[in-house]
């Protein structure tokens, strides 16, 4: 009989305990490269098996994606954002890049008040993976590009980055 295969997909990283100095956290543009596809994933498995999820599980990949998402844009806001405008000498790209958070958390907003039930929730969600995917795209292909041939301290910035992530994912998991 053949044996199950276990995912190795989940790659921890460095063992970042407590007491880590935000001096020297992973690279900025990994963590949030990592984020990307760690959501792209639940995207496709979203679109993969909306069909046979039941309504709970559907709703629990959903909460699922809509706090990744809320977690990495909010420490882009704050954190990124911030940091790599000033460097890269392109305002139009910055600029883009905080309305379309904007659009996808309102979507966010609209998925998370409709519920599964919602005539259009499978539709909201899938488009919102659309939406993911141009702005990772503009992000890494075009941003992170810039950010790379600037002299910001990437393992820095990348430390700040991984420290606000685990603050506000305890906090949402506080929520609960
Ligand atoms: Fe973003
Ligand atoms: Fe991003």
């Amino acid at each position: 009989m053949p044996t199950a295969r276990t995912e190795t997909s989940s790659r921890r990283k460095s063992s970042s305990r407590s007491g880590a100095k935000a001096a020297s956290g992973p690279n900025a543009l990994t963590l949030l490269r990592e984020d990307h596809t760690e959501v792209s994933e639940m995207f496709e498995k979203f679109e993969k098996r909306k069909d046979k999820m039941t309504s709970t599980q559907k709703q629990t990949l959903v909460e699922e994606i809509c706090a990744a998402l809320t977690v990495h844009a909010q420490i882009e806001e704050e954190i990124f954002y911030p940091a790599v405008r000033p460097e890269i000498d392109d305002e139009d790209l910055m600029d883009e890049a905080v309305v379309e958070h904007q659009s996808l958390k309102e979507l966010i907003a609209k998925i998370e008040d409709e519920g599964p039930e919602g005539e259009y929730y499978d539709a909201h969600v899938i488009v919102l993976g659309e939406y993911v995917k141009h702005h990772v795209k503009e992000e890494q292909g075009e941003m992170f590009k810039k950010v790379r041939a600037t002299d910001i301290d990437l393992k820095e910035l990348g430390g700040r980055l991984e420290q606000r992530k685990m603050e506000l994912m305890g906090e949402a998991e506080e929520e609960e």
